[in-house]
């Protein structure tokens, strides 16, 4: 039978890692946000397996939202106009302690739009969790306020991870063979 583990290259961050990190990351938000209203927003779609194993390592009251953004890709471009918001949060973030939930920060563009319109929301604070980081990527200056892990300047899939909306199911972070590429 075909497995997509046929597919992968390599391993980047295996299942076990990434089970400690996310406790870690877990017990260590818990403590920041304590007696705060937590809002987790998990940025659709590769953020969605991060953020199912993330709220079940927090251990303390939070509520939970998600939205879609499209970036118009605009490589050296900082304005706020540049994000769309293809579906917005349903709740309000007046008094809220936003926390970002994200897959992996690349260029750091779209966040570096996103965090700026979440803000003018009157949420009481806007905060950036990322499991993986490509910190050589990076086009804008923006610092996640939590990290997993930092990743090098390779195209990873799995954990939520995709490559043509495939191995987001992958339980590791891993690098696919060239030769899937081609096909
Ligand atoms: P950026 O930080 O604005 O460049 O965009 C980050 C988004 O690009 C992530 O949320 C992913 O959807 C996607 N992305 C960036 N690098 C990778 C990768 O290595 N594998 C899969 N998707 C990636
Ligand atoms: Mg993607």
């Amino acid at each position: 039978m075909y497995s997509m583990n046929q597919d992968i290259d390599h391993v980047l961050v295996s299942e076990e890692q990434l089970k400690a990190k996310v406790t870690e990351l877990g017990a260590q938000i818990s403590r920041d946000y304590e007696g705060k209203q937590l809002l987790l927003v998990s940025i659709l779609k590769g953020s969605v397996v991060f953020m199912a194993d993330l709220m079940r390592a927090i251990t303390i009251p939070c509520s939970i939202d998600f939205m879609v953004v499209s970036s118009y890709g605009g490589a050296n471009t900082t304005s706020t106009g540049l994000v769309k918001i293809v579906k917005d949060l349903d709740q309000d973030l007046t008094g809220k302690d936003v926390l970002i939930v994200e897959d992996i920060l690349d260029t750091g563009i779209t966040l570096s739009h996103l965090v700026p319109m979440l803000k003018m929301r009157n949420p009481c604070s806007v905060r950036l969790c990322t499991i993986l980081s490509k910190p050589s990527r990076r086009k804008v200056e923006i610092e996640p306020d939590y990290v997993g892990f930092e990743v090098p300047d390779e195209f990873v899939v799995g954990y939520g991870l995709d490559y043509n909306e495939k191995y987001r199911n992958l339980p590791y972070v891993g690098v696919l063979k060239p030769e899937v590429y081609s096909k």
